[in-house]
C-alpha cells in the first residue's frame, strides 16, 4: 500500500510520538527481525470438553517483526504459506489491528516507526486448528515486547503469561488462546465472578491425524447450529466424559480415550452440517484410530491414532472426497511448549 492510501488518522495517531530509547527497536537492518514468534496450532474441545478443554500441536505459524525506518507505510504484512494470497496486507491485517489496539488503547504506547511483520503460515486457515489464536497472540506479544522496550530470554515467559487472558478476551476461544500459548493439555473455564481459570495439564505423548475437508464452516456459522440451552442428561454426560478424556490423556490410558470422546453438547449438531464428516469419524475408527472427534468447531477431524497414521488420514480424506469436498490431512504430536519468542 502506498502512503498516499493509509488511513492519514490512524497513521498520525500511532506515529505523532515517537518513542526514544527503545532497546529492542534499535535494529534497522532489514534482514533482522527484532522479534520472532512461533505459535503452534491447536485442537478445542476434544470431543465433550467443549469450550473448557484444548491441546497444542506441533504445527506452527510463525511471525517476525521488523522495523523498517525507510517505509513509508505505517505497517505492512507480507504472508507466505497458508491463505498467504487472503491474508489483508496493511493495518486491517488481525496481527496489525490487534497489535496497534493494544499497544495504543490498553499500553498507551505509540508505535516507535515503520513496522513490517513476516508471516510464515502452516496452520490451514479456517480448519478447527486455531489460525486466528496465532494471529491474536502475535499482534499482542509484539505489542506487549514494544511496550516493554527490553525483552530478554528470561522474560519472554513472564510476556507469554502477560497476555494470555487479553487474547481470551480478544480471540473469545480459551480452549484454542490458552494451549498455543502454554503447550500441551489445558483446561480452561471462568470463577463465578467471571475470573479467568486455567490449568495445565501433564500429558502423555500422543500422535494425531487431523483431517481438514475444504469446506467454510466459521466458527460463526458452526456456533449458530447449536440449541440455547440442552437437557440436563446431556450435561451429565459430558461432565463424565471430559474428566474421563483428561485422566485418559494424563495416563496414556487409550483404552479409556477411546470410551471418553462422546459428545452430547456440540458434535451431534455439527457433524451433519459438514459433508462426509459422520463418516470420516467411522472411516478412522475403522482403520483402527483410538478415538476422534471434531477439531474445535470444525470442520478438521482429530483423531488420535497409534498406528497406521497414513490409512487413517487417507481414509478420511476418501470419505470428504466422496462428498464432494477436497481435504488435506496433517500427522501431529502434541507440543508441550506453547508459544516460543525468540530475540531477533
Ligand atoms: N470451543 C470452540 C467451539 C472452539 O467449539 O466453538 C472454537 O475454535
Amino acid at each position: 500500500m502506498q502512503h498516499a492510501d493509509v488511513d492519514t488518522k490512524k497513521w498520525f495517531k500511532y506515529n505523532s510520538k515517537i518513542i526514544d530509547c527503545i532497546k529492542i527497536m534499535n535494529s534497522t537492518a532489514l534482514t533482522n527481525p527484532i522479534l520472532r514468534v512461533r505459535i503452534p496450532a491447536t485442537s478445542a474441545n476434544l470431543g465433550a470438553g467443549f469450550d473448557c478443554i484444548g491441546i497444542a500441536l506441533d504445527l506452527w505459524n510463525s511471525f517476525e517483526l521488523y522495523h523498517v525506518p525507510q517505509q513509508k507505510e505505517c505497517i505492512t504484512i507480507e504472508s507466505y504459506g497458508e491463505a498467504a494470497d487472503k491474508l489483508p496486507k496493511d493495518h486491517t491485517n488481525t496481527i496489525a489491528r490487534v497489535l496497534f489496539e493494544e499497544l495504543d488503547e490498553t499500553l498507551g504506547q505509540k508505535a516507535p516507526g515503520p513496522l513490517r511483520i513476516v508471516c510464515r503460515n502452516n496452520v490451514p486457515c479456517g480448519s478447527g486448528l486455531g489460525s486466528s489464536s496465532t494471529a491474536v497472540i502475535a499482534g499482542l506479544i509484539f505489542a506487549h515486547a514494544i511496550a516493554r522496550r527490553e525483552l530478554t530470554a528470561e522474560n519472554a515467559d513472564t510476556l507469554k503469561r502477560a497476555v494470555l487472558s487479553r487474547a481470551v478476551e480478544i480471540e473469545g476461544h480459551g480452549d484454542n488462546v490458552v494451549p498455543a500459548l502454554l503447550g500441551g493439555l489445558v483446561v480452561v473455564t471462568r470463577s463465578a465472578n467471571g475470573r479467568l481459570l486455567t490449568h495445565r495439564v501433564p500429558v502423555s505423548s500422543q500422535r494425531v491425524v487431523v483431517c481438514v475437508p475444504d469446506f467454510a464452516f466459521l466458527t460463526t456459522k458452526s456456533r449458530a447450529v447449536l440449541p440455547p440451552a440442552l437437557p440436563r442428561y446431556d450435561a451429565i454426560h459430558n461432565i463424565g466424559h471430559a474428566v474421563m478424556t483428561i485422566e485418559a490423556l494424563r495416563t496414556g490410558d487409550l483404552k479409556l480415550l477411546a470410551k471418553a470422546i462422546d459428545d452430547k453438547m456440540h458434535e451431534p449438531y455439527r457433524f451433519p452440517a459438514i459433508p462426509g464428516a459422520i463418516e470420516a469419524r467411522e472411516a478412522a475408527l475403522d482403520q483402527g484410530a483410538v478415538a476422534a472427534c471434531l477439531s474445535g468447531a470444525g470442520p478438521g477431524i482429530l483423531a488420535f491414532v497409534e498406528k497406521n497414521h497414513e490409512q487413517v488420514g487417507r481414509a478420511m480424506q476418501t470419505c470428504f472426497t466422496e462428498a464432494g469436498l477436497s481435504a488435506r490431512y496433517w500427522i501431529m504430536n502434541i507440543n508441550e511448549t506453547g508459544a516460543e519468542i525468540t530475540l531477533g
